[in-house]
């Protein structure tokens, strides 16, 4: 049988009056006006207890979008206990019944439930209403019809056979239940983690940032609305560290399918291996982890583009994005036009609150995380060496609020060129062009981390050897563009070293993972 040929989500542009942006200002003043509940779902139930615990905008903290209910070890294990009851009729449904679900989900979003989950994303997240477009209604549409044609691939790899003889592999889910653990940043990825191991057969616990929580209700909603069977992915909102405490110690843990920081995959990589004799069969462990994203830039590149890339890569989503410019690397020839640029383009961007259309920069995620930035910005204003170029302010009274802040390091091996810091924050390293091969193997060694990065040069011979000298530096590596915004079914995404398992997002590479497969030999 064939499966539709996936077309990425058309992204709507949220004009003024647009039908579009009618939509979901209407879902926004539907958040805004009453208090959410939001339980838990365990084998399709909704789950309350008596702890109930608050979610506010981070752009405007005091207010109250609603409530979730925070669980417990005992949940954690009811929601294994569904998953592993509704296992077996799961991987038995015929392969093309479960992805006609996931396939119902994307239509869902893409119509009925766009305005909502965007919303969602805009205010639990605090993300403006185009980059909710793009990575909450569109790419988790990708996502969902991409894995199915992937599948579809998967699913037809069959070996040969010989006369007398009929080879066959079936594709069997794995053994045991999927631990999704997902991170705040993008909805799409949080979707995507469950419901791509759910495609192959998996049944699987869900837990995802608790600054998620209410575009991941939105989402359950629509996986139960097109008809997914209970038990088949449940989701829990556990302290990580108690629900990895019954998960990881548990013989019928099968896999995680993890997005979040280098630190917790790292951590959770070593409990997994010292419990590996607990487990009936080895566990895979897919990890899409930090990154601290380069932009190099040679003298043959456009400074106007160059300036374009550095903005939008690095302050987009308030450089909260696995994929952000972090640390750029330009020559002496060049900054100053780059410099005049990038002002230009700061100074016409508006910060504020994301139901204002017109605000490009929103608030960044929580109280932690905007001590933590701002604690580095402190740090380089007290440092010599450092220039802060633009940016440096910030306020967290009413919301979350930190400038976008551009940083001239006269140490290419400044702690902000080598940490993730995962907010507003660009540093610089301005480089004299007879040092080009020095600033390469700056570029590859200065950080842990191998996600993306740009090279901008319209030299041919510099890219081709840019290309193969930094071939481990980036798992999606970008000639003349942002290392952010990678399209599914286009850039399949991921990296390596501290950055991951590098099991591309969005890919077969990836779904192979959710698979064990049985070889069949028959003989006649
Ligand atoms: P995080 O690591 O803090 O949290 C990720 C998930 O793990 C959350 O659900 C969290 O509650 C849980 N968790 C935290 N500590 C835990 C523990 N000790 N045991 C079990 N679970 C635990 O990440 P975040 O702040 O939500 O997301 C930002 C990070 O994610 C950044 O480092 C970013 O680079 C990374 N990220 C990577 C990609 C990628 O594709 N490589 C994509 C998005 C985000
Ligand atoms: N898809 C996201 C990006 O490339 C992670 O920025």
């Amino acid at each position: 049988f064939n499966v539709p040929t996936p077309a990425n989500e058309p992204v709507k542009e949220y004009r003024p009056g647009s039908p579009e942006r009618e939509a979901v200002k209407k879902a926004l003043e539907d958040f805004r006006s009453q208090e959410t509940d939001v339980p838990m779902y365990i084998g399709g139930k909704e789950v309350r207890t008596d702890r109930k615990l608050r979610i506010a905008p981070p752009h405007d903290h005091q207010h109250t979008l609603g409530y979730f209910y925070e669980g417990d070890a005992q949940h954690v294990k009811e929601a294994i206990q569904a998953a592993l009851t509704a296992k077996d009729d799961w991987a038995n449904l015929s392969w093309e019944h479960r992805a006609a679900i996931f396939l119902k989900v994307a239509e869902l979003i893409a119509g009925p439930y766009r305005a909502r989950i965007n919303a969602a994303t805009m205010l639990g997240q605090s993300k403006n209403a185009y980059q909710a477009e793009i990575d909450s209604a569109c790419e988790l549409i990708d996502f969902l019809r991409f894995n199915v044609h992937y599948a579809a691939d998967i699913y037809r790899q069959q070996p040969a056979s010989s006369p007398g003889v009929w080879n066959r592999l079936e594709y069997r889910p794995l053994e045991g239940f999927v631990f999704a653990l997902t991170p705040f940043n993008f909805t799409a990825i949080a979707g995507n983690l469950p419901t791509s191991a759910a495609l192959m057969g998996n049944t699987v616990i869900w837990k995802p940032a608790y600054s998620q929580i209410l575009s991941a209700k939105v989402i359950m909603e629509v996986l139960q609305e097109a008809g997914l069977p209970d038990g088949v992915i449940n989701l829990i909102y556990v302290d990580g560290p108690i629900a990895g405490e019954v998960i990881f110690n548990h013989p019928d843990f099968a896999g995680i399918h993890f997005t979040g920081s280098t630190g917790v995959f790292q951590q959770i990589w070593g409990t997994i291996g010292a419990n590996i004799h607990k487990y009936k069969t080895y566990p895979r462990i897919v990890g899409e982890t930090g990154g601290k994203d380069f932009v190099l830039v040679h003298e043959s590149a456009n400074a106007d583009e160059v300036a374009t890339g550095l903005v939008r890569g690095a302050f987009e989503y308030q450089g909260q994005k696995c994929s952000a410019a972090s640390r750029a690397y330009i020559p002496s020839s060049l900054w100053k036009a780059v410099e005049a640029k990038v002002k230009q383009f700061l100074g016409e961007m508006k910060m504020g609150v994301t139901e204002d259309f017109t605000n490009f920069i929103n608030a960044v995620i929580d109280e932690r995380a905007f001590k933590k930035i701002t604690a580095y910005i402190e740090e380089a204003k007290q440092n010599d060496t450092v220039e802060v170029v633009a940016g440096g302010n910030y306020d967290g009274t009413k919301g979350y609020f930190i400038e976008p802040t551009v940083l001239l390091v006269k140490d290419p091996n400044y702690r902000t060129m080598c940490e993730e810091i995962f907010g507003p924050v660009l540093s610089i390293y301005v480089y004299e062009p007879s040092e080009f091969e020095n600033v390469l193997q700056l570029v590859n060694t200065t950080s842990p981390y191998a996600l993306t990065g740009s090279i901008f040069a319209k030299d041919r011979y510099v890219i081709e050897h840019v290309a193969h000298t930094l071939q481990n530096a980036a798992g999606n590596f970008y000639i003349n563009d942002k290392p952010t915004g990678a399209v599914v079914g286009q850039q399949p995404f991921g990296g390596a070293r501290a950055s991951g398992t590098n099991d591309k997002a969005g890919s077969a590479l990836n779904l192979y993972r959710w698979v064990s497969a049985r070889t069949i030999k028959e003989t006649y």
